[in-house]
């Protein structure tokens, strides 16, 4: 989603800012633009990539002072004029703003009252015109961002330059806001990892915080004036593995780092002579974990579908009660918090503003919430206080892989965990744990032989539509099936329990239709294969993962095959056939893998 960059210091602003949009790139965007001090404010932003930003700036921008940023379009349409940054009439101040200004409305109506043209649809560009009305009237530039930001409503994280003044004023109020301070030279990006080729030294902007940066130096205040002494935290993300080495794709690319990704989320974390997981952050002991009356899982997308094996999980291994909710519905359905509950938010990039809203409301309302988080110092992380890291490394496509099986191993290992505070035998535990250990080999087997993937492919390429269905624990990863072929082929993709499939899905099966099914070795698979028949006896084509010598691979037209496991440990080996399905159906539709349209790597707004 929308990125943000900025730099004050001696060198060239220009291309530190290029640098800085490319970092931010796989978030996903639909325009560029920067805006430097350059004798006068000089503002360069083009519809598409950076790369064609980067084309029409001209050798001359010269100044050591300027703000960029990637547009992901929520009010207006993907213009050049609603590209940011967005300038005052005068052309003395610029912004640029991730979020949402809620009242954008009303105050756009009484900007026009006061005969000021805007020149976008934007909600953002109110902004930068009241800056510069209280800056005209004689405010200062920090002031006249604080004052616009009291009759704000919404969210933002701003930059704003000012052609009179050597510093950089920006604010953070829901969406994220990173300073980075090196040698005389300060920076700041709405990601981290934009900052990291150049500092490891960053202060996090909390909400209603403002910053004033210039080279080097950096002052913080809250939006009330107080000011506020900084932590300095050091980042030791080098984003070294973000580069695609031998790989076409990042998607591809992540799709095999998940077995060594899935050894960094367990190594540690687990005890095997008492046959347990242990998830250190959490910091709760067995006594507490034995107290816990449910949990609750809160999460958006793929993060939702690990979500909801973790619940089951849960359930199944320690008894407690457990579901999972979507993130943007939570919090608008006043949801009842139990104090006495443990809370779960799963989040990639920890930027999720659903999910951050979830996290607020239960804290709002006395509850614990944990974060079960890849990015480190996100802002869920940080707002969540306690929980676990999945150690996925980065994830750069924007479709999710590697984080999606790091979230189920979490969960699993907490599942394991709160088990044995309660029913979870020894020996189970100790079964499950070994089980675990062995996935990432397994993984790797299976990414190194995948099976007749192109098979599959050729059948789901052209359908109008796809089915994917799954019981108990592989009802969410056909979920998740079915949201990677959806977000990468922009097929129309269902998912349903199989069971609930003659409850009405069975209405769109005809001669040819793909159904995908995934039936691990479980006890449920009786039940799987009277639905594989009733598909078949309508016409439809059977693509299924099941287990290596499993006799049911013959009922199907196209079968792949994982390795055997635990069945509760399936998730993160039968989705690995369903993330290369959707990669290389993809490719072979000649659709960008790894910027699906439309679609966002971090989702900052609700
Ligand atoms: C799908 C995908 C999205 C994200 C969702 C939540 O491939 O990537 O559905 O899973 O936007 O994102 P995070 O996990 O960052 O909260």
């Amino acid at each position: 989603m929308c990125g943000i960059f900025g730099y004050i210091g001696p060198s060239a602003a220009a291309p530190l800012l290029i640098s800085g949009l490319r970092r931010l790139e796989y978030r996903g965007y639909d325009s560029a633009g920067i805006a430097v001090i350059n004798g006068d404010l000089d503002i360069y932003k083009k519809v598409g990539m950076v790369k064609e930003l980067e084309n029409i700036l001209p050798a001359t921008v010269k100044g050591n002072i300027g703000i960029a940023h990637t547009r992901w379009a929520t009010h207006g349409g993907v213009t050049d004029a609603n590209s940011h940054p967005h300038a005052s009439e005068d052309g003395k101040v610029a912004l640029v703003h991730n979020g949402i200004i809620e009242n954008a409305n009303a105050l756009r109506n009484q900007l026009r009252k006061r005969g000021i043209v805007l020149k976008s649809e934007t909600d953002s560009e109110v902004l930068v015109h009241m800056i510069n009305l209280e800056y005209q009237s004689g405010a200062a530039p920090l002031t006249a961002v604080r004052r616009t930001l009291r009759r704000a409503r919404g969210t933002w994280g701003i930059c704003v330059i000012f052609l009179e003044h050597e510093k950089i004023i920006c604010a953070r109020n829901g969406s994220p806001l990173v300073i980075g301070i090196g040698e005389k030279e300060t920076f700041i990006a709405s990601d981290p990892h934009a900052l990291t080729s150049h500092t490891q030294k960053v202060i996090y902007l909390e909400d209603g915080e403002l910053a004033v940066l210039t080279a080097g130096d950096v002052k913080t205040s809250r939006n009330s004036g107080k000011i506020v002494d900084p932590t300095i935290h050091i980042l030791d993300d080098d984003w070294g593995e973000s580069e695609l080495g031998d790989y076409p794709h990042y998607m591809i690319k992540e799709i095999h780092e998940q077995p060594d990704a899935l050894r960094q989320c367990i190594t540690g974390r687990i005890n095997l002579s008492d046959g347990t997981g242990r998830l250190g952050g959490l910091r709760l002991s067995p006594k507490k974990l034995q107290a816990i009356p449910h949990v609750r899982l809160i999460a958006c997308g793929t993060a939702l579908n690990a979500a909801l094996v973790g619940r089951l999980l849960i359930e199944k291994l320690a008894r407690v009660p457990s579901l999972a909710h979507v993130a943007s519905e939570f919090r608008y359905n006043d949801p009842v918090i139990d104090a006495k509950g443990l809370y779960f938010v799963v989040s990639q990039s920890g930027e999720t503003a659903d999910t951050l809203s979830a996290v607020k409301e239960i804290q709002t309302k006395g509850g614990t919430v944990m974060g079960v988080i890849n990015v480190v110092g996100s802002s869920i992380a940080r707002q969540c206080g306690a929980g676990a890291y999945i150690h996925s490394g980065p994830e750069q496509a924007v479709a999710s892989t590697k984080a999606f099986t790091n979230m189920v191993a979490a969960l699993t290992l907490f599942a394991i965990q709160i088990g044995r505070s309660r029913t979870l035998s020894r020996q189970n535990g100790r079964a499950l744990v070994k089980g675990l250990r062995e996935i990432p080999e397994q993984m790797g087997k299976y990414l190194s032989n995948q099976g007749p993937i192109m098979e599959a492919v050729e059948i789901i390429k052209e359908a109008k539509s796809v089915l994917f269905l799954g019981r108990g624990i592989s009802s969410p990863v056909a979920r998740e099936g079915a949201l990677k072929l959806m977000e990468l082929a922009y097929i129309p993709c269902l998912a349903y329990p199989s069971g609930e499939m003659k409850h009405g899905p069975i209405a769109l099966l005809e001669e040819g239709s793909p159904v995908v099914v995934i039936c691990p070795n479980d006890e449920l698979k009786p039940k799987v294969l009277s639905a594989i028949h009733e598909c078949k006896a309508r016409g439809a084509k059977i693509i299924l993962i099941c287990e290596e010598g499993d006799e049911i691979a013959a009922e199907a037209d196209v079968s792949i095959c994982v390795p055997n496991t635990d069945p509760l440990l399936s998730p993160m080996l039968t989705v690995l056939p369903l993330q290369l399905i959707a990669y290389h159906t993809a490719l072979e539709l000649g659709l960008n893998v790894d910027r699906p349209r439309n679609l966002a790597k971090s989702v900052t707004v609700e």
